[in-house]
């Protein structure tokens, strides 16, 4: 089959592999019908996610058709499904809370030690992102082995569009999760740094929530755009400074909740951002972390911080001070995928969240490469690209 490859920093190429097989009794095998390119790609298009091996097949968000079941899978062949990016068992201590990107068996035995060692315990298995998650083979190819099958996909209703439900996948649940982790009181004033797929489902999410404000950073104006038409205030941090623009719009009392849809790749030229970068380059520092610290300053006081973006390592500069003096409280982590699809596919029945308005690129399998290129030096107009390995290459 057809997929997409890692090679390196920069190097991404369509590589003929064998196709994938059922390994274990839950497994299930999906022919690929729709799967998109994620900003978390792009951290590892730009080389900062360790672990990568050449030849790893990326991507995460991903749905399709059911070719072939183990004899514990669920699934039948012939359905639709759309596959969360996390891989949990449905049955440990954390899978039993909810808590599905916490898997205790979500990661090859193999593999468990790295996470272990960085973080203190081993984390939920992540299709295509390095060997740190699993070494699971991604969706960007033409076929995908999903473990677990009984658990994660969810069956998708005839006559929905793929690109309807496609984002159920991973950056919808994200951007619910994050004004949920945010615990949005009526009438609250929300700010969300970043205007990309998930800052602009939590805009959404954080309004269906009953936020009365909410304030969206970004610099690329055509993003900015995307977040005023869901009601949107918005702050360019290219020519107004953040903080200042917020305690001038919350009468100097700061947003009752903000939220980090950055993430380790924060752009612009302050201080602590082109530190940050240095150190990265040099391999002295893993994350670039500007975007969390203004959030937690320009935060209220006795506000919430909710913090979907990714860091990977560990961080200095924290304003671990202003965090505590000001009573603020902290949520976050990779999203617990399988808990929100089911009510989140219903809101996208029902026609309360617009789930498409994000797609600005559809091509085929083979354009992968020049859709990561183009994602990755045009995000203002690129929002999101689509592949759908069935469409004739151009
Ligand atoms: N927690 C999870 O499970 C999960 C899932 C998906 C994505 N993510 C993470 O969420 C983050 C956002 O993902 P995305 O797909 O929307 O990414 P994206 O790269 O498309 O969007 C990030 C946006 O942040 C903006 N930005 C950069 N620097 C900024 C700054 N200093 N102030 C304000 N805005 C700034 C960029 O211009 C861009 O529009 C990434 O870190 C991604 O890895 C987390
Ligand atoms: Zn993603
Ligand atoms: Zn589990």
């Amino acid at each position: 089959m057809k997929a997409l490859a890692w090679h390196g920093k920069h190097d991404v190429r369509v590589d003929t592999v064998d196709d994938p097989g059922i390994v274990n009794p839950r497994d299930a095998i999906i022919k690929v019908t729709s799967t998109a390119i994620c900003g978390s790609d792009l951290h590892l298009y730009d080389g900062y996610i360790p672990t990568m091996q050449s030849g790893d097949i990326l991507g995460h968000e991903f749905m399709g058709e059911v070719v072939e079941v183990g004899p514990k899978s669920t699934l039948k062949k012939g359905q639709r499904v759309v596959v969360p990016f996390t891989i949990a068992c449905g049955a440990c201590y954390h899978c039993g809370k909810h808590q599905y990107s916490a898997c205790d068996n979500g990661l090859p035995a193999d593999n468990q030690d790295i996470a272990q060692e960085l973080y203190g315990q081993p984390m939920s298995g992540l299709f295509g992102y390095s060997h740190m998650t699993g070494g699971y083979a991604g969706g960007q190819a033409e076929y995908v082995r999903v473990p677990f099958s009984d658990v994660g996909p969810i069956v998708i209703p005839e006559g929905i569009d793929d690109d309807k439900v496609l984002f159920l996948s991973d950056i919808l649940p994200t951007g619910w999760m994050a004004a949920e982790n945010a615990e949005i009181e009526p009438g609250d004033t929300v700010a969300v740094w970043g205007c990309g797929p998930v800052g602009l489902f939590a805009v959404q999410s954080a309004f269906l929530m009953g936020a009365e404000r909410v304030i969206a950073i970004d610099h690329f104006p055509h993003r900015l755009e995307l977040a005023k038409k869901f009601g949107a205030e918005t702050i360019n941090f290219e020519q107004s400074e953040t903080y200042e623009a917020l305690m001038l719009m919350t009468g100097g009392i700061g947003p009752d909740a903000v939220i980090d849809a950055v993430g380790l790749e924060a752009h612009g030229f302050f201080v602590d951002n082109v530190i940050d970068q240095i150190k990265a380059s040099t391999f002295l520092g893993t994350d670039r972390t500007h975007s969390i610290r203004q959030a937690i300053v320009a935060c209220r006081k006795g506000g919430r911080v909710s913090m979907p973006a990714v860091y990977g390592g560990f961080v200095d500069k924290f304003p671990l001070g202003a965090f505590m003096e000001k009573g603020l409280t902290l949520k976050t982590g990779q999203t617990h995928v399988q808990h929100y699809m089911p009510g989140l596919l219903q809101a996208i029945l029902d026609g309360k969240i617009d789930s498409d308005f994000l797609i600005s690129h559809r091509m085929p399998l083979e354009d992968a490469p020049k859709g990561y290129k183009m994602f990755h030096d045009n995000q203002n107009e690129v929002t999101k690209v689509v592949l759908k390995p069935g469409m004739a290459a151009s």
